[in-house]
Order: C-alpha cells, then sequence, then structure tokens
C-alpha cells in the first residue's frame, strides 16, 4: 500500500476501505506517515468527506489505537456528554459537577481547542496544577469518590485522535463530519459509557454550520452508537452567538463557577437542559424530574461543592486561577437594540487576543480573553462599554474589531 494513492484516492471522491484508512492512520500514529502527507488526506476528507463504512471504520481504528476504560469494578451509572463545539461552551465544566452532585458518575475524556472554538482541556489547564492526564487507577478512583474526572486524549486512551485532533486544529481541517463523529465517538466509545448525550452546535460560531448537517450528524452518531450497544441521545441547538459572557481560558472557569454559584441566564438554562436530560436517561426518570434534581443540585451548592473537590483531585489550585490584569473597554459609538453579537467575529477576536493555538508548538494565554458586558436585547447608549478585553499588552488597537462583532439598531425610539 502506499499513501499517495490513498490520497489520491479521496481527493477523486473514492472510498477507502478500512485496510487503507488503518494503513494511513496507524501509519501517523507510529510516525511512519508525516504530518504534510496526514493533513493533505484530512484536506482531502473534509474536502470530499467520508462515507458511513468509512466513518465506522475510523471510528474502530481510532479506539484500537488505544485501550478501552472497563469500568465494571465501579459501582454507580455512568453517563457522559459531549459538545460538538461552539463558542464560548463551557458546559462540560457545570454539567459534570451538576451530575455527580445527583450520584451519576461521568467519566469525561474532551479535547483542546479546535480551530476557532475552545477546548475544555486548555480551559481546565488554565487552573495553575491542573493535571489532564491521570493514570487509569487515578481516573477510575476520582470516579468512584467525586463522580466526575475530566481527562485529555492521551497515548493510553484514544492516542490517534490526540494527534490527528492536534493536525487538525492548525490545518483548517476541523469542519467534517465524519471527522468529528469519529472524533467524538471514538472518545466517548473508549470512555466506557454506555449513556451518551451529544450536544449538536449549528451556526457561525460552530464547527457544524447548517441545520441539515446538524440533524444528518444526529443520525451519524446514534448510528456509531448502535454499533457499540451504547445508548446516545442527541440535542440540536443554534450557535450564532457566543454561549454565556465570558470567551477565553480562565474566563470561561471563572464564569463556569459563576452558574454553579447561582448565576441565572441562557447559559444556566442550557446547562441545566443538558443536566436534565443525562440524569432522566441515567436513572431512567422523566425530563421534569431530572431537571428538579438538577436544579436542587446548584440550589443546594453541592454542584459548587463537587466542582471544587473535582479541580482538588485533579491537583488544581482554584485560588490561583487569574486574568490578565490589562483590559480594554470597546465602547459603542451608536445607540439603539443590541441585535447581535456575531460569534464567529467574537472567536476571531479571541484568537487575536492569544486564546487558541495557531501551530502546533505554539502557547495559548490562558489568561486572555473578552467579558461581553451586553446581552441581546438590550438597549445600548453611547459610550456603553460593550464588552471587555482581556489583553496581554495594553497597547493593542483593536477597536474596530471589537466592534464588528455586535449589531445595534433601532436607536432614538
Ligand atoms: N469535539 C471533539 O472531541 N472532536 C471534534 O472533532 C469536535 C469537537
Amino acid at each position: 500500500m502506499n499513501i499517495l494513492d490513498i490520497i489520491e484516492k479521496k481527493r477523486y471522491k473514492k472510498h477507502l476501505t478500512y485496510e487503507e484508512l488503518e494503513y494511513a492512520f496507524n501509519g501517523y500514529l507510529n510516525k511512519q506517515i508525516p504530518d504534510y502527507q496526514m493533513s493533505s488526506l484530512l484536506m482531502a476528507i473534509c474536502i470530499n468527506e467520508l462515507d458511513e463504512e468509512e466513518i465506522f471504520a475510523l471510528t474502530e481504528i481510532f479506539i484500537k489505537s488505544g485501550e478501552v476504560l472497563d469500568l465494571s469494578d465501579i459501582d454507580g451509572v455512568f453517563v457522559d456528554k459531549h459538545s460538538t463545539g461552539g463558542v464560548g461552551d463551557k458546559t462540560t465544566m457545570v454539567i459534570g459537577p451538576i451530575v455527580a452532585a445527583c450520584h451519576l458518575k461521568m467519566p469525561k475524556m474532551s479535547g483542546r481547542g479546535l480551530g476557532l472554538t475552545g477546548g475544555t482541556i486548555d480551559k481546565l489547564e488554565s487552573i495553575p496544577g491542573f493535571d489532564v492526564d491521570l493514570t487509569f487507577p487515578e481516573f477510575k478512583k476520582g470516579l468512584q469518590e467525586i463522580g466526575f474526572v475530566n481527562v485529555s486524549q492521551n497515548e493510553k486512551l484514544v492516542p490517534l485522535d490526540k494527534m490527528v485532533y492536534a493536525l487538525r486544529d492548525v490545518t483548517g481541517t476541523t469542519e467534517s463530519l465524519g471527522l468529528i463523529a469519529v472524533s467524538i465517538m471514538s472518545k466517548k466509545i473508549a470512555g466506557g459509557t454506555k449513556n451518551i448525550l451529544i450536544d449538536i452546535k449549528y451556526g457561525n460560531g460552530a464547527l457544524i454550520k447548517t441545520k441539515d448537517d446538524a440533524y444528518k450528524f444526529s443520525l451519524l452518531v446514534k448510528k456509531i452508537g448502535e454499533k457499540y450497544q451504547a445508548k446516545v441521545q442527541t440535542i440540536i441547538d443554534s450557535m450564532n452567538i457566543p454561549l454565556g459572557n465570558n470567551i477565553g481560558n480562565a474566563l470561561e472557569v471563572m464564569e463556569a463557577m459563576d452558574i454553579l454559584k447561582g448565576k441565572q441566564g441562557y447559559l444556566t438554562d442550557l446547562c441545566l437542559k443538558l443536566a436534565a436530560n443525562l440524569i432522566s436517561m441515567g436513572y431512567n426518570i422523566s425530563y421534569e424530574d431530572g431537571y428538579n434534581m438538577a436544579e436542587d443540585a446548584i440550589k443546594s451548592g453541592k454542584a459548587y461543592q463537587k466542582f471544587l473537590e473535582f479541580v482538588k483531585y485533579q491537583k488544581g489550585d482554584i485560588t490561583k486561577l487569574k486574568v490578565s490584569p490589562y483590559t480594554l473597554e470597546v465602547k459603542s459609538r451608536e445607540e439603539g437594540f443590541l441585535k447581535d453579537i456575531n460569534a464567529h467575529k467574537i472567536a476571531k477576536l479571541a484568537s487575536i487576543l492569544g486564546c487558541f493555538r495557531q501551530n502546533k508548538e505554539a502557547k495559548i494565554n490562558y489568561e486572555v480573553g473578552i467579558v461581553i458586558n451586553k446581552n441581546i436585547g438590550d438597549y445600548v447608549h453611547k459610550d456603553d462599554t460593550l464588552c471587555t478585553l482581556y489583553v496581554d499588552n495594553k497597547n493593542i488597537e483593536i477597536d474596530e474589531e471589537s466592534l464588528k462583532c455586535f449589531k445595534i439598531e433601532g436607536g432614538n425610539l
């Protein structure tokens, strides 16, 4: 077999066999295929997509690249959720503690940032000391004792996803339904959970752009789940505005903590909805009962307590979480109702500030980001602060870029 023939086949929209996919991807895992050839194959896949058979084959190859967690010696009911990616999505850090406070177990494997969408692992690493690379015994102990652990793909758990994910992030090859399905479902199956909720986001701030593709994706992950006897539920939501007010790694951890402490709003509602679905799936109870349990977990302070236990168990020191001391306020130049906050433009702004990677070796700045000070529908006066930028250098000039994120209409009514 020859990698050039395989790249060329995909370039001409031809079907790749299990053996060909295995040759290419395991070759990449074993460092026999270099980054540039894998990038080229990924780009051909992004342009011409994988068919269903190829997606099933590649999911299996990804799972087999590492071990599958055996959780049979741990008591309890296991649930897991994964988001397809969106701007400001910090739902995992809220939902994990909620379901753990309701005595479910959530063994979570996440990724880093992908393209212009942040990743839970980068967000957690903004907490000084936080360890995303637990050993199997540490992972299981945390799950048993706390009920929620969150690790990264690693050399033992879906190592192929770790490598391919990092390459997709910096080669413009994030937006393939097939690759997203393979990446997510291989992590979920290897994580050992049979109750899986996939939160599918579509829109200008998401990896999946259209509603049609979101529905296609939903069918796809359910079919993959069936192959592994896993129950997969999906929630489909648009993602044209950022999720919540904070974008940027440390800032998002702070917002997740605020929600766990009782902050209200659209993002809290979404987190409760996701948690309610997981609780209802795990305990086989109604959605309403699941919702009440999730709400109680926040109101009683138990979910916030779980968050603190979880961070401490993974060696994070939450008292040292910090954001940049340099801030710039972006002031409105017009008056009217805030009609839109463009998630894609906000993500680009966050990227300029240093929230994401530009190449595999790049370090991201955990302390920078954006706090959006107004909500959709608010009346904005001239000189009101639209957003606050946390920057690493006071001399940065990005007012124009920032103002393009906000659409204000209907002033002087
Ligand atoms: N989340 C993942 O884990 N992988 C993707 O490809 C997209 C979102």
